[in-house]
């Protein structure tokens, strides 16, 4: 299994070995944007959606003169020089480095950096025949959770409080008792035979994964819909399923205390799951 390994600025080194000045502002202000894309047998799956939401979060947090083809195939060799198989890549633009002081540097090159590690699907595979549990926990965050920003506290404490509870994600709800979207999925409801997820708006990640399964979901006939939900509308619902690059589909069987449908996968879930792997399979065929 090869060692995980980095690309920074175009230099190729072991993930180990990477060194980052301490003055980097992605560091001290998390003034940063990522990206994590899933490699199948070498390929990136949906690479360009991944590189058109980095571009938007770069845009977004106005950090400018990143060559972005450039970084694509910085990303390529590094997945070649592993060689990598089944892998993720985490790719991470900060402002760069400079004295810590709030408002932009003037001349501060952006720091790019990206790294590619195997990803070993067995647990998550052996959960999306299984059913996960989930739990329900405030979305404490800020107002651009479109962005695709490194600032995760608030959704690293939902998540250590679902994996504390023992199960695997936190389904985030707003002050107003309507839910968002995940920790670090987004998630969709099946009522009354209708897939449901939050509309794009900026309390939400437009996730890649989530848009491609509205596409999938949509020519298979199933009917869609993308409206607010609220925490009862989750309990209730026939099948909830979470969406990620690295979940793919993953149904969920229970939430906080209530066991949705009949405690299994439902068929809904399963059918767009299936349909999510034959995607991935003719895209490497
Ligand atoms: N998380 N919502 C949030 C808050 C996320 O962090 C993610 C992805 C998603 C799903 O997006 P996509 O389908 O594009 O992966 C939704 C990544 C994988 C992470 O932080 O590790």
């Amino acid at each position: 299994m090869p060692e995980p390994l980095a690309n920074v600025h175009g230099q190729l080194m072991l993930l180990d070995d990477v060194k980052i000045s301490a003055q980097d502002r992605g560091f001290l202000f998390g003034d940063a944007v990522y990206e994590v894309l899933r490699i199948y047998q070498g390929r990136a799956w949906l690479e360009d959606e991944h590189f058109e939401r980095l571009k938007n979060s770069l845009a977004a947090i106005r950090i400018s003169g990143v060559d972005l083809d450039r970084l694509r195939r910085r990303m390529h060799e590094t997945i070649a020089a592993g060689p990598f198989g089944e892998a993720m890549v985490y790719i991470h633009v900060t402002r760069g480095a400079a004295p810590r002081r709030h408002a932009f540097p003037s001349d501060t090159a952006p720091l790019e950096f990206l790294f590619v590690k195997d990803y070993d699907d067995r647990p998550t595979a052996q959960a999306r025949l299984e059913g996960t549990k989930v739990i329900t926990y405030p979305d404490i965050r800020w107002g651009r959770c479109d962005i695709k920003s490194t600032n995760l506290l608030a959704n690293v404490l939902a998540n250590q409080t679902a994996a504390e509870a023992g199960a695997s994600e936190a389904l985030l709800y707003l002050p107003d008792g309507t839910m968002s979207e995940a920790s670090h999925s987004s998630y969709f409801i099946v009522a009354g035979g209708t897939v449901c997820t939050t509309p794009l708006k900026s309390n939400i990640l437009p996730g890649i994964t989530r848009n491609f399964l509205l596409r999938l979901a949509q020519k298979a006939d199933i009917p869609v819909r993308e409206h607010t939900m609220r925490r009862e509308d989750v309990y209730q619902a026939q099948e909830v399923f979470l969406t990620g690059t690295t979940s793919e589909v993953l149904p969920v069987v229970r939430v906080d205390d209530k066991s949705i449908g009949d405690g299994r996968p439902g068929p809904v879930s399963k059918r767009l799951l299936t349909l999510h792997e034959q995607a991935v399979h003719a895209f490497l065929s």
